[in-house]
């Protein structure tokens, strides 16, 4: 793993050095994994799931007891596409050696009827897999779960972006995911998703399959304490300097999302060696200027009413009541009906989230534009 220009990672796991803390969920997790139980790992958008998977995934490789699989479905729209991006998964973690393919891939392969050919321009491998009906699928999975179950290690497989699985159509998808892991009890599977209501869906609702088949993990923000000495430390390890009370504004001003943390300390890091007040005001200042296109956006995709009771979530954050007069009232929201079928939309599409019964605009930096519109 090559080591990070910046300590403050924005977009990928760049190893322990650079991950805070975490300990108490890396335990549940442990916990869970070494006593056979699956587990669906779910939290608010940006929280640091994924990059937790990464962390745990390399305390369980260097254990020297178990191999680990990471699989992300973000990209895939059908059970066929899922199944394509496993296999891959599979190839790029098992297959390639020094020398070349592994025999047991090339089996594997074989045995799936899959087609390997490497990109001209890139010389990344791509699969093709021809599945055309239905019990194909099931056959595949079969195949790539005997593959894992078979390894002399165990497997602990990770699927990102699990609540992909629910909205592809046709297939059952959810029923032949399911069926796969029950067949398959060696392999301990860690469901991720970063649509916390479809994932919680998914795992909690007596008629899905997936009901109360793994362990329901949250993943809360890090907390200051852990936070404030990481970040320091890095700081001070390029003779820079933080004070507390900054980092505690930064936290604040990111409602804790390890991700705004993240970017707000990377820009600050990059540009400062004793940061001033003034220079995280201009820090959150650029940060709300680079998303100006993209929010603007939202002006076109949301209808008006919604648009306008987001503006005023923001503004009013945190909001417990959004159908108190005082709050319709205030900020001009027309009839309870019509802000109460708002909300109901926003929070379908995620875009307002209930926590611990405050409403909020779930994606943090869009609540702080929108607060000063
Ligand atoms: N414990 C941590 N310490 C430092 N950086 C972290 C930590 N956890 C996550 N990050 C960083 O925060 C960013 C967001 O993390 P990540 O992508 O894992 O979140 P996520 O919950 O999977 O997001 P999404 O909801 O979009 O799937 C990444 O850049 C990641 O490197
Ligand atoms: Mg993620």
């Amino acid at each position: 793993m090559k080591k990070p220009e910046n300590p403050f990672s924005i977009n990928a796991y760049h190893g322990k050095d650079y991950f805070c803390n975490r300990e108490n969920d890396l335990r549940t997790l442990h916990d869970h994994i070494e006593n056979d139980r699956n587990v669906v790992l779910f939290g608010w958008r940006r929280m640091g799931k994924s990059a937790l998977i990464h962390r745990f995934f390399e305390d369980l490789e260097s254990s020297g007891e178990y191999e680990t699989l990471y699989v992300d479905f973000l990209a895939t729209h059908s059970l066929e596409e899922a199944l394509k991006t496993f296999t891959t998964s599979v190839y790029d973690r098992f297959g390639s050696t020094k020398k070349g393919i592994t025999s047991t891939i090339q089996n594997l392969l074989s045995s799936l009827g899959a087609t390997l050919t490497f990109n001209p321009m890139s010389g990344t491998p791509e699969i093709t897999l021809g599945i055309r009906r239905p019990e194909r699928s099931e056959y595949t999975l079969n195949i790539l779960g005997e593959f894992l179950r078979k390894r002399k290690k165990r497997v602990v497989l990770a699927i990102d972006e699990f609540q992909q699985i629910s909205s592809y159509q046709k297939q059952n998808a959810e029923a032949v995911f399911r069926t796969w892991a029950q067949l398959f009890p060696d392999i301990r599977i860690i469901y991720c998703g970063s649509h916390r209501t479809m994932m919680a869906e998914m795992f909690s609702e007596k008629s899905r399959p997936f009901y109360h088949s793994a362990m329901l993990q949250t993943l809360d923000p890090i907390p200051l304490d852990n936070y404030v000495p990481f970040i320091q430390k890095h700081f001070e390890s390029k003779k820079k300097k933080i004070e507390k009370e900054l980092i505690e504004k930064i936290y604040s001003w990111a409602r804790g999302q390890t991700y705004t943390v993240q970017l707000a300390c990377n820009y600050l890091f990059s540009q400062y060696t004793i940061v001033k007040e003034e220079n995280v005001e201009t820090v959150f200042d650029n940060i709300l200027m680079q998303y100006q296109a993209v929010f603007a956006n939202f002006a076109k995709i949301l209808t008006i009413n919604q648009w306008n009771v987001l503006k005023s979530i923001s503004k009013e954050e945190p909001l417990n009541n959004p159908l108190s007069r005082d709050f319709i009232d205030k900020y001009q929201l027309g009839a309870t009906s019509t802000v109460s079928s708002a909300i109901k939309a926003l929070v379908r599409q995620e875009m307002v989230i209930i926590d611990e019964g405050a409403y909020l605009v779930h994606d943090v930096i869009l609540a702080r534009w929108m607060a000063r519109l």
